[in-house]
């Protein structure tokens, strides 16, 4: 976590200010302030003996379903007991703050899996690696809603095995899987097009919290920084993303954001 209020350069807030779309591309850093761990910090208790890398793949899958989904029913566990950060809440105010009665567009494409977004009251236009609270089945691809679809898990530093069996399919009763794109799996085509026409009609791209080396979606802000359009972003470290940033703010989303929505507001 970043202490401190960061400043925030004059030009940042005026072009943020003065946009009419902005486009909002998250990833882990978005929620570390609200405790859900990124994968790299993700290797305790239970499970520090996990490559979190390795469990999010379709061969990880094959091999073992039980691991699979233990490993996200736990994760679903961790993200419903959080709750939204003081930079997810300041995103829900960027529509709005400073702008008049002509609203802002905010459109968010995220690599998230959690809800964090949506429960700070900003829709997301589209989870580009899907949804943990979005499982289905692995035959059929029915959506499944049952009952052990978000139910509790052992705490963590049990000594349960993390495996947990996954439900099946009501239609056929294939084994059901998390709702999550896997390292090597195609993104889903319409949340991929939601996404580029978010970044198509942009007028100001923020990126928060991620290290942008994920394909395809980090080709997203280097393609809108190619046609012109600023890039602002928000991370503690230097990321992939840098170099093709307008401006890099060195802080945390808890902080920076709240930063920015105070100084839009101040400008009037
Ligand atoms: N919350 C989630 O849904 C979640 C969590 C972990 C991983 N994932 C998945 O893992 C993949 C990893 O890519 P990624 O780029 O999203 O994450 P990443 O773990 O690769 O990178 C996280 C980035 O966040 C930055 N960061 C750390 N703390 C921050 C803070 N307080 N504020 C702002 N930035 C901060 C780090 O410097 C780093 O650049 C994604 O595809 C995603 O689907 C999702
Ligand atoms: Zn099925």
């Amino acid at each position: 976590m970043t202490t401190g209020t960061p400043t925030i350069p004059d030009e940042v807030v005026a072009t943020v200010a003065d946009a009419g779309w902005i486009t909002v591309f998250s990833g882990a850093g978005m929620s570390a302030d609200s405790g859900v761990p990124t994968f790299r910090d993700a290797q305790t208790g239970l499970w520090e003996n996990f490559d979190p890398a390795t469990i999010a793949s379709p061969e990880a899958w094959d091999a073992d379903p039980a691991l699979v989904w233990g490993w996200y029913h736990w994760r679903a566990h961790l993200v419903r007991d959080a709750r939204p950060n003081a930079g997810h809440l300041a995103l829900a105010e960027l529509s709005s703050v400073g702008a008049g009665d002509d609203e802002r567009a905010l459109m968010v494409v995220t690599q998230n899996v959690d809800d964090l977004h949506e429960r700070a009251g900003t829709p997301v236009l589209s989870h580009l690696h899907g949804s943990l609270f979005a499982p289905r089945c692995s035959v059929c691809d029915t959506p499944y809603d049952g009952p052990d679809a978000d139910s509790a898990v052992e705490p963590e530093g049990s000594k349960h095995d993390p495996r947990l069996t996954p439900p099946t399919c009501a239609v056929c009763g294939g084994a059901v899987r998390p709702g999550i794109v896997w390292f090597g799996e195609h993104l889903p085509a319409d949340a991929w097009e939601r996404a580029e026409n978010a970044f198509r009609g942009a007028d100001v791209v923020l990126v928060v919290g991620t290290s942008g080396i994920v394909y395809p979606a980090a080709s997203l802000p280097e393609r809108a920084a190619a046609s012109g359009v600023p890039v602002i972003e928000i991370n503690p470290e230097p990321s992939a993303l840098t170099e093709v940033a307008t401006h890099s703010i060195r802080a945390g989303a808890a902080t920076a954001l709240p930063a920015l929505v105070d100084a839009i507001r101040r400008r009037g």
